[in-house]
């Protein structure tokens, strides 16, 4: 079944936020054609950077394909799934009964923008938050609420991974420029930051420090910080 019309947030020029024609079974779990093309790489960069046993909180879970990827990759890892969307989360919770393991739960709501993150600040501390595609396509507010939570929501040595497509220090690359631009022209609010000017204070001011920078492909980016 494809569902090109599903009831998402709708930006501001009232297009879905989703940006992508997304596929359902019947069983309710969504897939997503640009997770299909990720996901083995986010897994493994993920792997390499992340804890891999404990507690993953992830924000803006989407269609819920990476925690289940990654959840069965990883035979330790406890993984909670959030979003403020009710039709990813209905996605989310489909993937969560579809692994049949106990390692995946949620879905929480999570706005990132809102000062409290509700049952996730209750279940904190957590190992690790996980942030994929997100705050490009959402108001910067999402982005320093994501930033300002995991400073105050990680365990100390706890990590954060935001992976999606960044500038570097005023360069970006031909195809986040344009895509940055069709992103605006759908709500100007939304845009790809840069890495060095926009998030990396933010990241300082949390108490985060940068850990790693992993190229991705696509020019994409995995960014690894850790908590003091
Ligand atoms: C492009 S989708 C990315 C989904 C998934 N992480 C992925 O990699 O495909 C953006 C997601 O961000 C969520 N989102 C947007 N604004 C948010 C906010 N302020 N707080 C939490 N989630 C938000 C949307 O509901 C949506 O699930």
């Amino acid at each position: 079944m494809t569902d090109e019309n599903a009831t998402y947030q709708k930006a501001k020029s009232g297009q879905p936020l989703a940006l992508e024609k997304r596929d359902t079974t019947e069983d309710g779990r969504r897939f997503s054609p640009s997770i299909g093309r990720n996901k083995d790489v986010v897994r493994d960069a993920f792997l390499r950077v992340m804890p891999v046993q404990g507690s993953i909180l992830e924000i803006a879970s989407g269609t819920g394909e990476h925690g289940a990827h990654i959840t069965a990759a990883a035979p330790d890892l406890a993984w909670t799934y959030s979003d403020i969307d009710p039709v990813s989360q209905a996605s989310q919770a489909a993937w969560r009964d579809h692994e049949g393991h106990q390692r995946l739960s949620g879905p929480l709501t999570v706005d990132t923008t809102a000062d409290h993150w509700g049952d996730a600040e209750t279940q904190a501390p957590w190992d690790g938050l996980f942030c994929a595609n997100m705050i490009h396509i959402a108001p910067f507010a999402a982005a320093i609420g994501l930033i300002s939570g995991a400073g105050r929501l990680l365990r100390p040595g706890g990590r954060l991974l935001i992976y999606g497509p960044f500038a570097r220090d005023g360069d970006i690359a031909p195809s986040n420029a344009r895509f940055s631009e069709d992103l605006k022209r759908r709500d100007p609010s939304w845009g790809v930051r840069d890495l060095d000017l926009d998030i990396l204070p933010l990241a300082q001011r949390a108490g985060l420090e940068l850990l790693k920078v992993i190229d991705m492909p696509a020019n994409n980016f995995s960014v690894v910080f850790e908590k003091a």
